[in-house]
């Protein structure tokens, strides 16, 4: 026989009471390492989830007017250049599953701009960007850490070529701020949190295998998540009806 008692399930689910936490997935690596292309490929290939991409680029500073005068001695391959603390808050908000406004940034003025643009919740949320492995805060909040390493050789040419056709730069400039900046910046803050990643990609978004294991973790990942939903619910079905 089955006797139902008191309690309704929907007051007593555990199930509405559990966080809804997104997987947060941190894409590091080098200038023009292939950080974007990596996380269009994941996101293409993660065609029947909720993701969004957030991107440390957003949460550069705007320089000063002082600061504008002398572009060319401005490092922005320093772990200053970022307002880390508002990139740290908005990925709290988003862990929360709650919506966020990230800023604008034009690489052209060197400023940020506009009134930003709303994320909404999601069920992964990818940050990428030079310096996302570096925070310490930043990393505790990732469930899954990625370092694209591929030749800098490789990088600067794709650093010219691409700095001059959509950033507004001159080979000499790229050049200059590379070897003053780029170039020992990496060596000082993102090559040593390469050690912090869970997952390295030598060659970027060519290595279709790795693409393709992290797609298959993921998807591992979120289906536990899913099976966390619903056994909540077993344990209601089986406590409020007696057999
Ligand atoms: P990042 O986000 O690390 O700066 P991107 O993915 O934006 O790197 O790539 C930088 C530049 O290099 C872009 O112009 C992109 O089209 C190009 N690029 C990226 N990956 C490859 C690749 N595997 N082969 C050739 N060009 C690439
Ligand atoms: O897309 P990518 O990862 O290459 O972007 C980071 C790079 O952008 C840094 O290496 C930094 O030198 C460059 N940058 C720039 N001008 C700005 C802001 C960032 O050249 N105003």
């Amino acid at each position: 026989s089955v006797k139902s008692n008191s309690r309704s399930p929907s007051q007593t689910s555990p199930a509405k009471h559990l966080p809804k936490q997104p997987f947060m997935i941190g894409v590091a690596g080098g200038t023009a390492s292939g950080k974007t292309t990596v996380c269009n490929l994941i996101i293409s290939q993660l065609h029947d989830q909720r993701v969004v991409l957030v991107n440390q680029d957003s949460f550069y500073r705007s320089l000063t007017p002082e600061q504008l005068k002398n572009v060319k001695e401005y490092n922005f391959d320093h772990p200053d250049a970022f307002n880390t603390e508002l990139l740290l808050s908005c990925m709290e908000t988003l862990k929360r599953g709650e919506a966020v406004t990230t800023p604008n940034y034009d690489f052209k003025t060197h400023q940020s701009v506009g009134p930003g643009s709303k994320v909404n919740p999601a069920d992964i949320v990818i940050l990428e960007g030079i310096l996302v492995l570096h925070d310490e805060r930043v990393r505790d909040l990732l469930n899954m850490k990625i370092f694209v390493d591929t030749d800098s050789d490789l990088r600067l040419a794709r650093r010219i070529k691409r700095d001059t056709v959509e950033r507004g730069r001159d080979v000499q400039n790229v050049l200059d701020q590379y070897a003053k900046f780029v170039k020992p910046s990496f060596d000082e803050f993102i090559l040593p949190s390469k050690k912090y990643a869970d997952i390295i990609i030598p060659r970027g978004g060519d290595n279709e295998v790795a693409i393709d294991l992290i797609v298959q973790h993921i998807h591992t990942k979120l289906g536990q998540h899913d099976l966390c939903k619903i056994y909540p619910n077993l344990f209601v079905f089986f406590s409020t009806f007696q057999i």
